[in-house]
């Protein structure tokens, strides 16, 4: 999950990252009495910053200065509503405005490859750190960082030098470098980047703007994590499969999947995407493709075949669906019980044809019970292809 820059400034200020006032607004008048509390240490000036989960918000001029609180709140008039590379400001947040001296960049993350962590640095830092990476890669230093150490004190102060700081500037990054490792560890992050990492005119380090991701995987170890959800945003068949313990990925096609195993399940996805793209020719649109990842999982009882069934046939966009079932520890009777269950469960609300393949463990009991139900909506198909097939022209046809 990624954050918003004033939940990374919070999880920051938690950990003892020095960081600069700051406080969100949702309207322009909040804008104004954020800006004359923060404004008052700030000798009147703040910052209005567009809170949206992408970079380059300064470019897109989401982050303005304002000399007053009523600048702050025009501003923030501009800015709310604002659309930055497909993302609508539904919050800005009034920082603390800095006087800034040099702008530097740091950033934490995980490094898949390497089964390990890499830290970057570097003195030219501000808004171009991407470009500086492909022009002159030099100047931005990669140090490896052995996940079961972190950055101690002889770690930071290699990442300095590496860096270039000169003694007393590195001196001063070091124990923020520190500190951002303590956020990075205590709350299960695979990124932490600063960038900009300022120096102010009186020599103080100060993180300025803040990106996180965290793990997800490791949501179970902080309760306190799911607050940081942008429920809003959250599309609500992903919420509902989340709840019902579904891995489930909404995309943007009319064929419904789902199968047991994310590896059956991604090439259940190219099948399928194939099948269309072959139709799409003749047909003339190009919605014939996957409408959803949905992995049904190991094991898996009727009752969440029809858990998973449910939410796919919930899915507007979705005309046709395939269920693709290879049964090993999921037994295919169950999958064809949840599939009958989930139909007779809706009754007349079932509208749009299933086709589906089961294999392996118990086959001939889960095409027995389908057959036998003889309903009207299910196709039967003995092979992968075959079925992809199907249901793409049942998509096409519904079109
Ligand atoms: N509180 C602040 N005080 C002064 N300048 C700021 C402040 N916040 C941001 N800036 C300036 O705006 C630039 C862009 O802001 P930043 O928060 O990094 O957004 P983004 O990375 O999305 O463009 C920074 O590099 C800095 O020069
Ligand atoms: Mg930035």
């Amino acid at each position: 999950m990624d954050l918003f820059e004033y939940q990374a400034r919070d999880l920051f200020e938690a950990h003892g990252v020095p960081v600069l006032a700051g406080a969100t607004a949702t309207t322009p008048a909040q804008a104004r009495d954020a800006a004359e509390r923060i404004g008052a240490n700030s000798g009147g000036v703040t910052v209005v910053k567009a809170q949206v989960k992408t970079g380059g918000r300064g470019k897109a001029g989401g982050v303005k200065v304002a000399r007053s609180a009523d600048e702050a709140e025009q501003l923030a008039g501009q800015i709310l509503g604002m659309d930055i590379k497909g993302h609508t400001v539904g919050t800005v947040m009034i920082a603390a405005g800095a006087k800034i001296a040099e702008e530097y960049y740091f950033s934490l993350l995980l490094d898949r490859a390497n089964r390990s962590y890499l830290a970057m640095c570097s003195k030219e830092g501000g808004m171009e750190i991407e470009q500086l990476a492909v022009e002159r890669p030099e100047a931005l230093a990669k140090v490896e960082v052995d996940p079961n150490v972190g950055i101690d004190d002889a770690k930071a102060r290699e990442i300095v030098e590496a860096a270039g700081f000169d003694e007393a500037t590195g001196a001063a990054i070091v124990p923020v470098l520190k500190t951002l490792w303590t956020v990075y560890h205590d709350e299960d992050a695979t990124l932490v980047e600063v960038n900009p990492l300022v120096k102010t005119e009186d020599g103080s380090i100060i993180a300025l703007d803040g990106k996180v991701t965290l793990d997800g995987n490791a949501d179970f170890r902080h309760p306190d994590h799911e607050a940081l959800e942008d429920k809003a945003a959250a599309n609500p068949l992903e919420a509902e499969a989340k709840e019902k313990g579904l891995n489930y990925v909404k995309l943007d096609g009319s064929v419904g999947i789902i199968g047991n195993g994310a590896g059956l399940v991604m090439s259940t996805l190219d099948v399928v995407a194939y099948a269309g793209e072959q139709l799409n020719g003749s047909a003339g649109g190009d919605s014939i493709k996957p409408a959803n990842f949905l992995d049904i999982g190991g094991g898996a009882s009727a009752e969440v075949m029809a858990n998973g069934l449910h939410i796919i046939l919930g899915d507007e966009q979705v005309k046709s669906v395939f269920v693709n079932v290879f049964g090993g520890i999921t037994a295919c009777d169950q999958v064809a019980k949840g599939i009958v269950g989930a139909l007779d469960a809706l009754g007349d609300q079932a509208t749009k044809p299933l086709v589906v393949r089961l294999d392996g463990n118990n086959v001939e009991e889960g095409r027995r019970i389908l057959a036998e139900r003889n309903h009207p909506l299910v196709t039967i198909e003995p092979t992968m292809d075959g079925a992809a097939r199907k249901a793409a022209e049942l998509a096409a046809a519904a079109n």
